[in-house]
């Protein structure tokens, strides 16, 4: 998704945007573009691709000025180019803007702006906001009122940043549905999409509400309302390192994620469990608040929402309490049936995704309380959901999701066991033995990591598959679901993942000889079925790829290889099961030659619909 760098202060501007996008480079990016003030003229460049092709272009002359923004672009309005790449300047070249997000009523205001003289020259929904911006510069006396005025125009959303030759002094950020931060140290400010971007240079951030605009000084930074009045806000210190935002020696940020889950499970785990009990009083989450839960809403996009099927099997065995799963775009436009005495649960690992805040909102409009389980302090699901219980997880930067997965799991398992205790539905021996085997998974998630031999050789056997069909029964279906999407975003090979079961009404007359099925085998209900299900496909000439228990006796010849995981209650093995999987999709997505940090047309942060 795109992001966004503002800079002023003593330094020459553009080195620092530069700094700043390539840490945002991780968000997913088609073009980028910097541009700088100095003596009252802006200057812009921007270029196509990656970054080093904008630093390519520099070489030949770059903006100078120690004021100025840059840009990395995720095309949603026009086609990836120099042209459509921001900044955008207005018609007389007095106003640049980088933005986050959609303006929806760009069309009207073009014709509008149009019809008073300015000419447009990108395909872009942002452009129309510079020009606004100057043609109420006519009309305000001061770049604050204008601005003011000419976002109360826009309709859609936005996280901004703004440059204005003739206000040399300040920068103004504004956001509304877009993140933005303000980063302030003594040597000048900045703004930023995310965190990141700043965390070389300072740790003090202020993060913009929703409708906020800041006028950015060198030396100081003014915080206002949408209309234009002061606020006060307060700083907020962040504690996570520049080295936890950076791959720290692995190759990918994918893989250092991935071996970061025993730490995310510990991070996410110990503070919730306290002599022997579960405490979720950090989101206000009382005993009585879950006696009263009669119905449970889970609704979440991509990953997140593979986790939200492991909840609500969760959920449903342990608390019988029904529980009802969507996915946010579907929630959102299915006018679905919401009572105050449900309890909705909206996960995301970014806080930010457009779907799952449009899926919160509706909630919260229709009386339910809404819980968000997310990975990003201060982000916008983090601030308007009723309360939050946070996944410990700490920067995901790959865009393939994994360590913010593993921890989605282990909150959500969380819940449902505390839920179940609170209806006197689980024993306190059974409160106790789930506890301690939940302390047990950061370690056995260890020795799974500890061993990672067989998933490379895996890959090196399959990595050349056309097709891969994942199958299970169970919560084994729902981890499959997460091990299929992981393994397409990131190699590119299709894959499908099924129930077992339902493989013979369809999907099993694509299967022939030397097609690859990988088959999870941890549930012991329905092992034998499943087993059933191999031998159907074995018999048609499919290899098979089989991720089971350590002790599991496979029946000789079943699997051709086998991936094992320590043996855990059946209910938890989706926290181990999808390591070896995720494992397996990188080395496939490498030995094919592709960045999975970078997986083509994907963005780590879904900010439009
Ligand atoms: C896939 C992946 C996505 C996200 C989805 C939701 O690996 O990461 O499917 O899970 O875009 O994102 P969040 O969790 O940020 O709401």
């Amino acid at each position: 998704m795109c992001g966004i760098v503002g800079y002023i202060g003593p330094k020459e501007a553009v080195p620092v945007l530069l700094s700043g996008l390539s840490r945002l480079e991780y968000r997913g990016y088609d073009s980028a573009g910097v541009a700088a003030l100095s003596g009252g003229r802006i200057q812009v460049a921007k270029a196509r691709g990656k970054l080093s092709n904008l630093v390519e272009k520099l070489k030949g002359g770059a903006p100078k000025g120690s004021a100025g923004i840059g840009h990395t672009r995720w095309a949603t309005h026009g086609e990836p180019s120099d042209i459509n790449a921001h900044p955008h300047t207005g018609a007389s070249g007095r106003v640049a803007v980088a933005h986050n997000g959609i303006i929806e009523n760009y069309l009207q205001l073009k014709e509008e702006l149009g019809k008073a003289g300015y000419a447009f020259i990108s395909q872009t929904d942002t452009e129309v906001i510079p020009h606004l911006i100057e043609e109420c510069l006519k009309a305000e006396a001061g770049l604050l009122p204008a601005v003011v005025r000419a976002l109360s125009k826009l309709r859609g959303s936005y996280g901004l940043a703004i440059l204005d030759a003739q206000t040399p002094n300040c920068l103004v950020a504004a956001r509304r549905g877009s993140p933005l931060i303000v980063g302030v140290s003594a040597e000048g400010n900045y703004i930023a999409s995310d965190i990141p971007a700043v965390l070389p240079y300072t740790r003090e951030v202020y993060l913009l509400d929703e409708g906020e605009i800041a006028l950015v000084f060198e030396d100081r930074v003014e915080i206002h309302s949408a209309e234009g009045k002061r606020v006060e806000k307060e700083l907020y210190t962040v504690t996570w390192s520049v080295d936890a935002a950076e791959r720290g020696g692995y190759s990918h940020f994918m893989l250092k994620e991935i071996f970061e889950q025993p730490k995310a499970l510990r991070d996410t785990l110990v503070p919730r469990v306290r002599r022997g009990s579960i405490d979720l009083s950090e989101a206000a989450l009382s005993d009585e608040d879950l006696k009263g839960v009669s119905r449970v809403v889970l609704v979440a996009c991509g990953t997140a929402s593979h986790a939200c099927l492991v909840g609500k099997a969760a959920i449903e065995k342990l608390a019988r309490v029904p529980v009802e799963w969507d996915i946010a775009s579907e929630f959102r436009y299915r006018d679905p049936i919401l009572s105050p005495d449900d309890l909705c649960i909206v996960v995301s690992q970014s806080g930010e995704t457009a779907d799952t805040i449009a899926a919160m909102r509706l909630a919260r409009e229709r009386g339910c309380k809404v819980l968000a389980v997310t990975n990003v302090v201060g982000s916008t699901i983090a601030r308007e959901a009723d309360r939050v219980l946070y996944t410990w997880a700490g920067p995901e930067i790959g865009v393939a999701s994994t360590k913010a997965y593993l921890t989605q799991l282990l909150c959500l398992y969380l819940l449902a066991i505390q839920l179940a205790f609170d209806k006197g539905l689980v024993s306190e021996e059974d409160y106790a033995l789930y506890l301690r085997e939940l302390e047990t998974l950061p370690d056995k998630a260890e020795t799974i990591l500890s061993s990672t031999e067989p998933m490379r050789r895996a890959a090196e056997l399959f990595h050349a598959q056309k097709d891969i069909f994942f199958i299970g029964r169970g919560l084994d279906y729902a981890a499959a679901m997460e091990a299929s999407l992981k393994l397409k975003e990131i190699s590119y090979i299709h894959s499908e993942a099924m129930a077992a079961g339902e493989l013979k009404h369809g999907t099993i007359a694509l299967i022939e000889p030397g097609s690859l099925v990988v088959a999870l085998s941890t549930q012991g209900l329905v092992a034998d079925k499943l087993e059933s299900n191999i031998q159907e496909v074995r018999a048609r000439g499919a290899q098979l790829l089989c991720v089971t228990y350590g002790d599991t006796d496979l029946r000789e010849k079943l699997a051709d290889q086998v991936l094992r995981i320590p043996r855990t209650v059946d209910l938890f093995a989706p926290l181990l099961s999808i390591i070896p999987l995720q494992l397996f999709a990188y080395h496939c997505a490498v030995l094919r030659g592709y960045d999975p940090d970078k997986p083509r047309n994907l963005a780590k942060s879904v900010t439009v619909e």
